[in-house]
């Protein structure tokens, strides 16, 4: 373990302790966490030479405590709504933000409810909501229509709302940005990331622009948001009804920040785009074959946007790229099994099947 200059052991702390001077920390703000933040920033070993981009890195937030980026955000939303006394939380939730809201109601003794749209989010992320011990409920409708619910459930009753409308929630993501910067020694030029109700974004460039007039970084990227095609409201400027992609975690036709979207694209000089389910499944499969990576669906969004800018001909040789891989895959393993046709051979339990096919070690 290493001491850093605030005294904090490096790594061994949340996001709370780790980037406290940044957030809205009181005294009387209960220091909790089930050791969020502090993910890996990898260098990219065979898709950069592939783009011509020998300064390419992955921001894997899948390692967070329950798998996605939503940790850091919801350290911070539930610690302030325990300061408040506060004895309930809600969100709505395409799943990543329901695990989160339920991990941290659980480790902090207090009642979560979760409300999602039937059938439409991964077993896995179901599971963690469920043995976390959360409320869930499940309305037949969309995320956006679940969302419009929960806050006005927060104006009725003693419940406090721990979606990305919640400040603290971007408060707490921005440390995502501070954390990158910290690792690579400055902004990269470029940050991919997906975009679904648009509380990432908004979050990174917050974060972005406070280290910079911080002086902790030299510089400021360009932010370079990528929707699904059949779940992309602010590419094309309009709301969408029933949302449609592969990638259920991004499945939203009208973000809560849109407006906030369109700002950090704008003030960065970025790109808000959009990505079919055959570009984002593409860059899924690539990540795992070619790098390692299992990231969600979703996340994967953020390479495909990636893919996409270097096809249109686009010089990356000298640019830093870091895409945010928001989530982790065993999220969503219907899909790998489902979509990726799986090549399992099936043979009997004894040795000599089984060497017949490993035999084909001495062709390599
Ligand atoms: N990637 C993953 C894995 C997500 O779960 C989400 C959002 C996003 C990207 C998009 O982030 O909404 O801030 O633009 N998931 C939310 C949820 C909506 O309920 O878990 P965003």
């Amino acid at each position: 373990m290493n001491e850093n200059d605030s005294g904090a052991w490096i790594g061994m702390d949340g996001v709370l302790t780790q980037y406290r001077e940044y957030l809205p920390v009181s005294q009387s703000t209960p220091i909790i966490s089930l050791g969020e933040g502090n993910t890996p920033l990898v260098r990219s070993r065979n898709l950069s030479e592939r783009l011509g981009c020998p300064e390419l890195f992955f921001k894997l937030e899948g390692c967070n405590p329950t798998g996605s980026f939503k940790d850091r955000g919801m350290v911070v939303a539930v610690a302030k709504a325990l300061e408040l006394g506060t004895e309930a939380i809600i969100c709505a939730s395409t799943g990543n933000t329901s695990a989160s809201a339920a991990a941290y109601g659980a480790y902090s003794g207090i009642k979560t409810y979760v409300v999602v749209p039937d059938g439409e989010i991964s077993k896995g992320k179901l599971a963690q909501a469920i043995a976390y011990g959360a409320e869930i409920i499940a309305v037949s409708g969309s995320f956006d229509q679940a969302l419009d619910i929960v806050r006005r459930l927060e104006e009725e009753l003693p419940v406090v709302v721990v979606n990305s409308v919640n400040p603290y929630r971007i408060q707490g993501q921005k440390t995502a940005a501070f954390e990158i910067v910290d690792q690579l020694g400055n902004a990269p030029t470029e940050l991919y990331l997906p975009v679904g109700n648009a509380g990432n974004i908004t979050a990174y460039w917050a974060g972005f622009q406070e280290y910079y007039e911080n002086r902790r970084s030299g510089g400021l990227p360009r932010m370079m948001g990528f929707q699904a095609e059949g779940a992309a409201p602010i590419v094309d400027n309009v709301p969408i009804e029933v949302p449609r992609t592969v990638a259920s975690a991004i499945r939203i036709g009208n973000p809560a920040s849109w407006r906030q979207a369109i700002a950090a694209r704008d003030h960065s000089n970025g790109v808000i785009d959009k990505v079919t389910d055959e570009e984002i499944l593409e860059a899924y499969s690539l990540l795992a074959r070619t790098e390692g990576i299992f990231c969600e669906p979703a996340s994967a969004a953020s390479v495909a946007g990636l893919l996409k800018q270097a096809s249109s001909g686009r010089d990356l040789s000298e640019t830093a790229v870091v895409c945010v891989l928001t989530g982790n895959g065993l999220k969503d393993t219907e899909l790998a099994v489902d979509v990726v046709s799986p090549k399992i051979r099936e043979v009997s339990a004894n040795y000599r099947d089984v060497a017949r096919v490993v035999d084909h070690v001495r062709d390599l």
